[in-house]
């Protein structure tokens, strides 16, 4: 049996939010999922899936206002939807990374403030954002992704201080590596984003086979995140941070707490791959 729960969940395609729209339908919820490619959003008596391209602002508001005619409320907001413009920073053309704050910030922003009057008005809601441990350690050619995921944190932790007074709570949830169709994107736009004769090309070339071999031994999968980010949306007291794993937690402690160290061992990890000049 169905019950009038209603979650809204971004980028329901593909990876961990095509996972989180099938593990909230299973709970019996009334579940609206939107990507661009909504062939591929699951299918089901309670799923719906709605046509989103988050950068788009009528998309955005054709997106909240479809659920809220229908549902009449909307009890979640997930702002999954997100991919890595990577490549070096002198070599990404500007408009690609306006596209990449597009997609992982702004989207995210206005679809919130769509939503905002709605939950204020009920007294209640929650806005669980999809980051990145990289929204707090950093690597070379993910600045533009780890800007714009440092941003989305920063800008939720604000928010979650604005709207608590409403019975409304903003929460991140940080994966690391997780199966899905991201590495294969984001490896796709390091090759994409690099400038015929770019100075970068060695360097992006060493560095993405070693990702490329790490990727390998990824453990995590999108149902695993999934479970993850159900819980950032229903617990009764929700954590400032979720996290998949304690070596995603432990990475991201060290880099906050000590961003000495955290700097010294990548530097450490880049020498010995001969990814980094002795300096
Ligand atoms: N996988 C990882 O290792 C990892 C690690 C840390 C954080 N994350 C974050 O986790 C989130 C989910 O990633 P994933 O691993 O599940 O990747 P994924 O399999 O590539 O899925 C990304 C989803 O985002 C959607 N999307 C991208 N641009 C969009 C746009 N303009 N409008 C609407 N939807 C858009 C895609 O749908 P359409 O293409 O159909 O629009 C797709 O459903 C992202 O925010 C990502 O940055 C992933």
């Amino acid at each position: 049996m169905t019950t009038n729960k209603v979650v809204a969940i971004t980028g329901a395609s593909s990876g961990m939010g095509k996972a989180t729209a099938e593990l909230f339908a299973t709970q019996n919820w009334q579940v609206y999922g939107g990507a661009r490619h909504t062939d591929k959003i699951p299918t089901g008596d309670n799923i719906h899936a709605i046509h989103l391209d988050i950068t788009d602002h009528a998309d955005n508001r054709r997106f909240i206002e479809t659920i809220l005619k229908e549902q009449g409320h909307i009890d979640i907001l997930i702002n999954n939807a997100g991919y890595g413009e990577n490549g070096p920073v002198e070599d990404i053309a500007m408009d690609k990374v306006q596209k990449q704050f597009a997609t992982n910030f702004f989207g995210a922003a206005e679809l919130t403030q769509l939503v905002l009057p709605h939950m204020r008005h009920q007294g209640t809601g929650r806005i669980v954002n999809v980051s990145s441990i990289g929204g707090d350690i950093y690597s070379p050619l993910g600045a533009y992704y780890h800007a714009s995921k440092a941003a989305l944190q920063q800008w939720s932790d604000t928010l979650d201080l604005e709207v608590q007074q409403f019975g409304i709570r903003s929460v991140i949830v940080q994966p690391g590596g997780t199966q899905s169709a991201w590495g294969a994107t984001t490896m796709a736009n390091v090759r994409q984003n690099l400038r015929s004769n770019s100075a970068y090309t060695d360097f992006a070339t060493l560095l993405g086979n070693a990702l490329q071999s790490n990727s390998k031994g990824m453990t995590a999968t999108s149902a695993d995140l999934a479970k993850v980010i159900y819980a950032a949306a229903v617990d009764v007291k929700p954590k400032h941070r979720y996290f998949n794993s304690l070596t995603d937690h432990l990475q991201v402690t060290i880099a906050r707490t000590f961003p000495v160290i955290y700097r010294r061992l990548l530097i450490n990890v880049l020498r010995r791959s001969g990814k980094q000049r002795t300096k």
